[in-house]
């Protein structure tokens, strides 16, 4: 009897992800073979740096030439998993143009070009997967194109960016500061090559391009998401906002009513109850609401080199199976939903305003001025005593759901109040998000 066959891949990238991705092939090359009905063997690998030294297992070329791997036809499934929008679109979609099936973990690429690259995708017939581009190890890509697909989804809520959870939990917990914690977040693998794309809300905002495009069946861009970053947040709003029964978490959201939607990635007052409040350190979660199935939750480790390779590793293996079994591979979701996106300043919600003031009587009437005059109601003030040693007193506001046109033209209003030295911050608050 002859031996099988195997499935050749080439390897873009031998980073966090490309290492795992590898050692986790080689480490369980039995158990797979078994899965697919033939061996899965890594046989190139593209790197910058072809002359560091690195292993492989199974001797697989170590090349810094894409044309060994996206020109050779025995290499059945190129593995993007080096980051960034160039050259990482170029190779996609030459691997694709010669016939090779396609996993990638590049949300970037995913977020800008995915509807291309899928379409290129089925005129080649090829497949292109991609579920470690959202949650790291979460299975949630995989659960909106099929296990989800019968349902009208009208409510995304997510924590997905492990760098960002890590530190708000170590920054919350007293453990850490900002820049140790982003320090350690490095070290351990999670931030993304440069590291504002997770802490300026970069990187949440395109797996919410690509969770709402699912989940929307529309075309939602990385542009059309609206975003702001963990940078503003100081020890003193995690005391007020444990004080006030919230956690901080930076989460990414999608509404969906009838023909529009709403995307958003920004801090937000959580409470504490809340099962997202209890998504902790690198773990992601994603939480959403299907007209069939009600709320559901999917939470597991957001980054990391296992648990993306777990995400990565299973693509390969579902297209390895398909291959194995003659090779016919589902037609992706049509993302032809006609859907407007709301402009921030229409969304509506709750807030959280902290300022700095002169401690004397009156102040704190205006300021309520400003805000009742623009409708926007308040729902509790903690005016912190003995006042700072400046003379100035620190007070935080919460509101009722208001609409941040208002919101924010209320604030510009009270930063204008010969009174008011500073608003130091204003947090969305997600009172309602269930
Ligand atoms: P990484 O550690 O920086 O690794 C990148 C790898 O790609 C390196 O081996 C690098 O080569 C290679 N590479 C980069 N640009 C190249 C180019 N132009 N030509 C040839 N090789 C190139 O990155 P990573 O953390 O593994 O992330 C890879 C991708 O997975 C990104 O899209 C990221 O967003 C995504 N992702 C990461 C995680 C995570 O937890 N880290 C989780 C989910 C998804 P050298 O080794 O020679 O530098
Ligand atoms: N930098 C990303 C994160 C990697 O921290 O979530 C996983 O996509």
């Amino acid at each position: 009897v002859n031996a099988p066959v195997p499935i050749n891949v080439g390897l873009l990238g031998l980073g966090t992800v490309g290492g795992g991705v590898a050692q986790a092939l080689a480490a369980k090359q039995k158990a797979i073979a078994a899965h697919v009905g033939c061996p899965i063997r890594v046989t190139h690998v593209l790197v910058r740096d072809a002359l560091r030294e690195r292993r492989v297992a199974g001797g697989a070329v170590i090349t810094s030439d894409p044309d060994e791997i996206l020109d050779d036809p025995d290499v059945r499934i190129v593995v993007e998993v080096m980051g960034g929008e160039t050259p990482a679109l170029d190779y996609v979609q030459r691997a694709i143009h010669a016939g090779k099936h396609v996993v990638t973990a590049n949300k970037e690429l995913m977020a800008k070009h995915g509807p291309e690259i899928l379409a290129n995708a089925a005129e080649h017939h090829v497949s292109v997967q991609f579920e470690g581009s959202v949650g790291g190890g979460i299975p949630i890509i995989g659960p909106l194109v099929r296990d989800l697909l019968a349902n009208d989804i009208t409510a995304v809520n997510a924590i997905i960016n492990g760098t960002t959870n890590f530190m708000l939990t170590s920054m919350a917990g007293g453990d850490l500061d900002y820049a140790s914690a982003l320090r350690r977040a490095q070290e351990l693998g999670y931030a993304e090559a440069d590291p504002a794309n997770d802490v300026d809300g970069i990187d949440a905002a395109y797996k919410l391009a690509i969770l709402a495009s699912l989940a929307f069946r529309t075309r939602v861009h990385a542009d059309d998401v609206y975003r702001e970053g963990i940078g503003r947040l100081t020890s003193a709003d995690f005391r007020y906002a444990e004080e006030l029964g919230y956690v901080i978490k930076l989460l990414a959201i999608g509404r969906r009513n009838g023909s529009t939607a709403q995307v958003r990635v920004h801090p937000a007052l959580v409470p504490a109850e809340h099962p997202l409040a209890k998504v902790d350190g690198v773990l992601n979660a994603v939480e959403l609401e299907g007209d069939l199935v009600g709320w559901a939750m999917f939470q597991g480790p957001g980054a990391g080199s296992d648990p993306t390779a777990s995400a990565v590793v299973g693509d390969i293996l579902e297209i390895a199976r398909a291959l194995a079994g003659g090779g016919c591979f589902p037609v992706p979701p049509a993302l032809d939903g006609d859907v407007t996106l709301l402009p921030m300043a229409d969304i509506e919600t709750q807030y959280y305003l902290r300022l700095r003031a002169a401690d004397r009587p009156g102040v704190m009437a205006q300021v309520a001025q400003v805000l009742g005059d623009r409708q926007v109601s308040l729902a509790s003030v903690i005016q912190k005593e003995p006042p700072r040693s400046d003379g100035s007193a620190e007070i935080v506001i919460t509101t009722h759901t208001a609409r941040e046109a208002a919101v924010q033209e209320a604030v510009h209003a009270i930063e204008g109040l010969e009174s008011v030295i500073e608003v130091s911050n204003l947090i969305r608050i997600e009172d309602g998000a269930r």
